[in-house]
């Protein structure tokens, strides 16, 4: 079979990635081979948080997400910086910290310079080869999340340390730091629930439009696209299409279609379907430059500890073998 990469490609997207973290790749058993063939790029999906990598005020580690980045230049995969400001997944210290808005302010410099620094040029120089062949966006693959989750689901902006210290210019304040410590990276705000109309997508849209009207480098906005079986947006690609046009490129960064257990054939059909109607929403936006799927097995999915009784959501099952959604996802593009 095609790979889903190579798929995507043949598609004139950049790449087809999955989530993952060293743990897994590192395993022994079936992911690592699986994991090259079909995959063009990587998120790291834990090890690159604030938790993981500034645990300490000041104390920055790295291993976790230099094993990522390791890998990924060894086989020539792209990666997907992840995530610099996140109210979930950050040190108590940060959490429960009290600060004065010039305080809190150099912390996010400090971890958002630090951390895109440290990756700086590492992420982008062997992808450049792969995408020279492929297009000549030669600098243009080198991608972060700088901001994750930044809003509610009713499009008020989230209450944690850092909207509650710096109000909306928390946001900016990463933007800058992480444009200065790469200035050819792409920077994106990743979210969920902003894959429809809505309150979440209009928010979305304001605050790009904010963004690029006070010349905040902003390049990307990231649609999570967790979704629920048969619940794939009809409107998925008129959302990509209208945040194109504020002037950003769009990624599906973390999909994963997730199922009430046990599966069945029906419902592994209709998985299929819905997997492919994400692809074909991707693959008709040109500015819809990638998907990730938020790990591709279900041996490794967060979805059954974080929805209980769900599950099944990922394209390979438990033993790493290929549901109707690896289907589904070529016969997107
Ligand atoms: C999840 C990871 O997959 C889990 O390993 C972790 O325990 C919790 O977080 N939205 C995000 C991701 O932005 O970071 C989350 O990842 C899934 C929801």
């Amino acid at each position: 079979t095609t790979p889903v990469n190579a798929a995507a490609q043949a598609a004139g997207k950049l790449y087809f990635g999955t989530a993952t973290d060293s743990s897994e790749f590192t395993n022994g058993d079936r992911y690592y081979p699986i994991f090259l063939t079909e995959f063009g790029q990587i998120t790291p999906e834990n090890s690159m948080n604030w938790n993981a990598t500034e645990p300490e005020q000041g104390v920055f580690t790295f291993a976790g997400g230099d094993a990522v980045v390791a890998l990924a230049q060894k086989y020539l995969q792209l990666i997907r910086g992840y995530s610099c400001v996140w109210y979930n997944q950050i040190p108590e210290w940060l959490a429960n910290g009290t600060f004065t808005v010039a305080e809190l302010t150099e912390i996010i410099q400090t971890h958002c310079g630090t951390l895109v620094g440290h990756y700086e040029g590492q992420i982008c120089i062997f992808q450049a080869f792969q995408v020279l062949f492929h297009s000549l966006t030669f600098f243009d693959t080198d991608s972060w999340d700088v901001i994750n989750e930044p809003f509610n689901d009713d499009g008020t902006w989230r209450s944690d340390v850092f909207y509650n210290t710096l109000d909306t210019s928390f946001v900016p304040i990463a933007l800058e730091a992480a444009s200065t410590a790469d200035p050819n990276a792409k920077l994106y705000i990743n979210d969920y629930n902003i894959e429809f109309a809505g309150p979440k997508a209009t928010a979305m849209m304001e605050l790009i439009q904010t963004l690029k009207a006070s010349g905040v480098p902003i390049h990307g906005v990231g649609l999570q696209c967790h979704f629920v079986l048969g619940q794939v947006p009809d409107d998925l690609q008129t959302i990509m299409e209208q945040f194109a046009a504020l002037g950003v490129e769009v990624a599906v960064t973390e999909l994963d279609i997730r199922m009430t257990l046990p599966a069945t054939n029906e419902l592994l059909i209709q998985q299929k379907a819905d997997y492919q109607s994400v692809i074909s929403a991707c693959n008709a936006v040109p500015d819809c430059v990638g998907v990730t799927i938020w790990d591709y097995t279900d041996k490794y999915s967060w979805i059954p500890s974080a929805f209980p009784g769900q599950g099944e959501a990922c394209p390979w099952d438990l033993n790493y073998n290929q549901k109707p959604a690896y289907d589904g996802i070529i016969a997107g593009f």
